[in-house]
C-alpha cells in the first residue's frame, strides 16, 4: 500500500501548524508573558524555542520522514535496541493528551453553542461562572460534547491525510487567523482602556527573568510545539521529499509564537478594560471572555466568533494527537485506517467521558483530590513530553546514522541557505538541547 503524503507545501504547513496551534498558544502563553516579565519573556520564549524546541521538531522531522511509518516503528526500523519504547511513550502520551483535549473541544462546542443561542444575555458575572460550574459538575453535557468532539475528529481522520487532515487544515488555519485578527482589533481600538492589557502584554521587565523563568519557556514552548510525543514524527512521515524540513519547522515556529501574541492582544486589552484579574487556563476563555463579551457592543457576535476560534483551534491539535494513535494501531495491527480510528473511537469514548466525568460532582475518578483530567494533564506535559523530548534528541543526535540526519535537513546535501548550517543544527541537537531539557527536568524533580 503507497504511504499516504501531504500534497502541497501549503497544506503541509497548514497541518502542522494546525497541530502547533491550540489551546497552549490562548490560554497559557499570554498569561505566562504578562507574568513573567512581558517584552522580555517574550526575547526568552523566542530564544529557547530556536536553541531548544526547534532541534526537538527537526529531530522528530528527520526520523518521521525517513521512515515514513508510525512514532514506534520509525525507531525500530533505525535501531533494534530498546529506543521503539521512547516512540511507544509517544503514543501513549498522544492518547493521554487527546483524551482531556477532546473534553476542552467539548467545552468550546457548548460555548459556542451558548453563544448562538445568546443564553448569556443579561447575565451576571456569577450567574456566568454559576453556568459554567454546574456545566461541568454535572458531568452529563461534556461527556456529550466532548463525544460529539471526538467525532468530529474521527470523521476527518478516516477521510484520510490529504483529503481529511491536509484540507481541513487549508480551510481551518485562514479562517482561525481571520478571525483572530478581527477579535484583536476590537480589542485594541474600540475597548476602553486597552492600553492596560497591552502594557501587561509588553512591558518589558528584565528583572523577572529568572532561572526558573527560562525553565518555565522551555515548557511551554515544548507543549505549544506539539513536540516530545510522535505529533510532529508522525506528520513529517507524510511530508513530501521535496519539502525543505528546516524551512517548514523555522516557519510554524513563528506562526505559532504569532498567533499566541494575537491571542494575547485579543484577550488581556479586553479583561483590563473591565477591570478584571488576569488568569490563565479554563477560567480565562470559559468564565472571563463570556463576562466580557456580555458587556460590549456587538458581544453576542464577537462570543460566537471567539469560541469558533477556540474551537477550531482545539480540534486541529485533537486532530494530530488522534492521528499519531491511528497510524500506530492501523500500521501494526496491519488494519485498515478507518477500522483504527472507529476503535480508537470507542476507546476513547471512554476515556475522554472519564476525563470529563472526574470533574463532575459525582466524585468518581478522583485520586487523592485530583481530577483524572488533571493528572492526565500533569503527567502528560511535565513528565511524559520532556522525556520524550529528550530520548528523541538523543536518539537522532547519537544512535540514529548521521547520513540519516544530514540527508533529511539538508535535502541530501542540496538545500544550505547558510554557511556551517547544517553543523549548527547538529550541535544544537547533541548537545543545547538535551542539556536544556534535562535542566528542566531535574527541576521539576526538585534536583536543582
Ligand atoms: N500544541 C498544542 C497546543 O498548543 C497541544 C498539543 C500538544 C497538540 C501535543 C498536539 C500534541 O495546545
Amino acid at each position: 500500500m503507497e504511504k499516504a503524503t501531504f500534497k502541497s507545501s501549503i497544506g503541509t504547513f497548514a497541518a502542522v501548524a494546525g497541530s502547533v496551534v491550540g489551546l497552549g498558544n490562548i490560554w497559557r502563553f499570554p498569561y505566562l508573558a504578562g507574568e513573567n516579565g512581558g517584552f522580555a519573556f517574550l526575547i526568552v520564549y523566542l530564544v529557547v524555542s530556536l536553541l531548544v524546541s526547534l532541534p526537538v521538531m527537526l529531530s522528530e522531522f528527520a526520523i518521521g520522514r525517513s521512515q515514513r511509518s508510525n512514532a514506534m516503528r520509525s525507531f525500530k526500523q533505525i535501531s533494534s535496541g530498546p529506543w521503539f519504547l521512547v516512540g511507544f511513550l509517544g503514543v501513549a502520551s498522544a492518547y493521554i493528551i487527546d483524551s482531556f483535549y477532546m473534553v476542552v473541544g467539548g467545552w468550546s462546542l457548548e460555548f459556542l453553542r451558548k453563544s448562538v443561542m445568546n443564553e448569556f444575555a443579561g447575565q451576571t458575572s456569577e450567574q456566568i461562572a454559576e453556568g459554567f460550574n454546574s456545566y461541568v459538575a454535572n458531568g452529563v453535557g461534556p461527556v456529550a460534547w466532548a463525544e460529539i468532539s471526538l467525532c468530529l475528529a474521527t470523521i476527518i481522520i478516516i477521510l484520510g491525510v490529504s483529503k481529511g487532515i491536509e484540507k481541513m487544515n487549508k480551510i481551518m488555519m485562514p479562517t482561525l487567523v481571520c478571525i483572530l485578527v478581527i477579535l484583536v482589533i476590537n480589542s485594541i481600538f474600540f475597548l476602553p482602556n486597552s492600553q492596560a492589557g497591552i502594557d501587561f502584554l509588553f512591558h518589558p521587565d528584565f528583572s523577572k527573568i529568572t532561572f526558573k523563568t527560562l525553565l518555565t519557556a522551555i515548557g511551554q514552548s515544548f507543549f505549544s510545539l506539539s513536540l516530545g510525543m510522535g505529533a510532529m514524527l508522525t506528520y513529517a512521515s507524510y511530508i513530501q521529499e521535496k519539502e525543505h524540513l528546516p524551512n517548514t519547522a523555522f516557519r510554524v515556529m513563528i506562526f505559532d509564537s504569532t498567533i499566541a501574541l494575537l491571542s494575547g492582544l485579543a484577550i488581556f486589552p479586553a479583561v483590563f478594560s473591565f477591570g478584571i484579574d488576569p488568569s490563565s487556563g479554563p477560567h480565562l476563555l470559559f468564565l472571563t471572555m463570556p463576562n466580557i463579551f456580555q458587556q460590549i457592543i456587538g458581544g453576542r457576535f464577537l462570543s460566537i466568533i471567539f469560541f469558533l476560534f477556540v474551537f477550531m483551534a482545539a480540534i486541529t491539535s485533537q486532530i494530530s494527537l488522534l492521528e499519531v494513535v491511528t497510524a500506530y494501531a492501523s500500521e501494526e495491527l496491519k488494519i485498515k485506517r478507518w477500522k483504527a480510528a472507529l476503535g480508537l473511537f470507542f476507546t476513547m469514548s471512554i476515556t475522554g467521558s472519564i476525563c470529563a466525568l472526574s470533574q463532575s460532582d459525582l466524585g468518581l475518578f478522583v485520586i487523592n483530590g485530583h481530577t483524572m483530567f488533571d493528572i492526565f494533564d500533569y503527567a502528560s506535559s511535565n513528565y511524559m513530553m520532556p522525556i520524550g523530548g529528550l530520548l528523541i534528541v538523543i536518539f537522532a543526535g547519537y544512535v540514529m546514522p548521521e547520513r540519516i540526519l544530514h540527508s533529511q535537513l539538508t535535502n541530501n546535501g542540496t538545500q544550505r541557505p547558510l554557511p556551517f548550517y547544517y553543523m549548527v543544527i547538529r550541535f544544537l541537537i547533541r548537545f543545547v538541547s538535551p542539556v536544556f531539557i534535562s535542566l528542566m527536568f531535574l527541576n521539576l524533580i526538585g534536583i536543582i
